[in-house]
């Protein structure tokens, strides 16, 4: 067996404050202070605290030449296997289906940027409610916010360096002005009515549709849609969760953009309910949407082009940010509702659709269908465009 250290990893040292009423009793402040060394890798997506010697040994070793444990320090031998297990040092002889080879050879072979990385791989969500969340902070509402937190910093920023002020005339309202007025993130939607499929493919071509094909090589094709994308590359995939379509049958549909075709996927383990519940973070008003579509980037197809590029994974959030956009106003323009959610589990979400997280992964759920009559969840509405017409 060799053995090397893992692609990508980062220290922290972090100080933690913990109550301690023994300290407080004896006239201390109360406050513990613990210190402590954080080991972040992307591919374990977890955090490890790491002892001096694990330090020594993860500093030690190669992240890319295999080592003969024979030839480390005989100090470092009790740690080798304790860091193997936790997936911090990698063995040759791990096969294929060791899940911490395995995804730290796909980070290997991902061309990441190793920041990005780390931000993707440790800000991932599994089993978080972000609906109690909330809950048992207080902080449901904008008056509750602000009873907690205190103000926010100004709505808009103030600058005592301007040198003058030019008034703007307000243009002339027209019908795309309309259409952006009636865009406000749907809470309530009316599940005794199905969509109609045709309400369905419309959104879908206009947001996700490939408008034109352009093949430079058989090998090396890109698509013209309307959303921009960095570098043309249009990474990212829309999955479609179908809750309510007529004709359509309930389940997840990968949606090819060329094709303009819904290609069903094996049923999630979980009912499509508790999955799409899990799925945004326990927010239930999201999960009751009639379509749910999963921006889902294939990160390896801007990487391709951008690689360790320190913007690349900012080009594909805001892509993401265009694509939403477009389908909260193809929507509106149908008569649906719309909205987006980045509050989203998508380790439940990456298993069901069969993605590697690290090359593909979940990024954001956007939902759609018709708003329901009464605002039973708070909505953003304070020109009465959408609920008082
Ligand atoms: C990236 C992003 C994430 C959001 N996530 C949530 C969310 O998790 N839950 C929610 O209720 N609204 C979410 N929203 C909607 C915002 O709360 C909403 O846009 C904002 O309150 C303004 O309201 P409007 O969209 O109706 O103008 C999100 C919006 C964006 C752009």
């Amino acid at each position: 067996m060799r053995v090397r250290r893992c692609k990508v990893l980062y220290l922290e040292s972090r100080e933690e404050v913990t109550f301690d009423l023994d300290d407080l009793l004896a006239g201390g402040t109360g406050a513990r202070r613990v210190r402590s060394w954080i080991a972040l890798a992307p591919h374990l997506g977890a955090e490890h605290v790491v002892d001096a010697l694990a330090r020594e040994v993860i500093g030690g070793l190669s992240p890319e030449q295999w080592s003969e444990p024979a030839d480390l320090p005989d100090e470092w031998q009790p740690k080798l296997k304790e860091l193997i297990d936790r997936g911090l040092v990698l063995a040759d002889q791990a096969g294929p289906d060791d899940p911490f080879r395995a995804r730290d050879e796909a980070l290997r072979r991902s061309h990441w940027h190793p920041l990005s990385a780390l931000a993707h791989g440790l800000t991932r969500w599994n089993g978080v409610d972000a609906v109690e969340a909330m809950q048992s902070t207080g902080t449901e509402t904008a008056d509750k916010l602000r009873d907690v937190l205190g103000p926010p910093p100004p709505e808009r920023a103030i600058r005592d360096d301007l040198v003058s002020k030019v008034a703007l005339q307000r243009s002339a309202l027209n019908g795309f002005d309309d259409l952006l007025r009636r865009r406000a993130t749907c809470r309530n939607f009316d599940r005794s009515r199905a969509l109609p499929l045709a309400s369905l493919t419309q959104v879908l071509e206009r947001v996700f549709a490939a408008q034109a094909v352009v093949s430079v090589t058989p090998d090396t094709v890109f698509l013209k849609k309307n959303c921009p994308s960095g570098g043309g590359l249009h990474p990212v995939d829309a999955f479609v969760v179908v809750r309510d379509v007529t004709g359509l049958d309930p389940g997840i549909y990968y949606y090819d953009p060329i094709e303009h075709a819904l290609g069903r996927l094996p049923d999630p383990a979980m009912p499509l309910e508790k999955l799409m519940c899990e799925a945004v973070a326990g927010q239930t008003w999201f999960a009751d949407a009639h379509v749910l579509a999963i921006m889902a980037p294939r990160y390896a197809r801007n990487f391709w082009k951008y690689r360790q590029h320190a913007k690349a994974y900012r080009a594909v959030l805001l892509e993401a940010g265009h694509l939403s956009q477009t389908l909260y106003l193809s929507a509106t323009e149908a008569g649906l509702a719309a909205y987006v959610t980045c509050a989203i589990n998508e380790t439940c979400l990456d298993e069901a659709l069969g993605l590697d997280p690290m090359n593909e992964g979940v990024l954001a759920v956007c939902g759609f269908g018709w708003r329901g009559g009464t605002m039973d969840t708070m909505e953003l509405d304070p020109l009465g465009t959408v609920w008082q017409p």
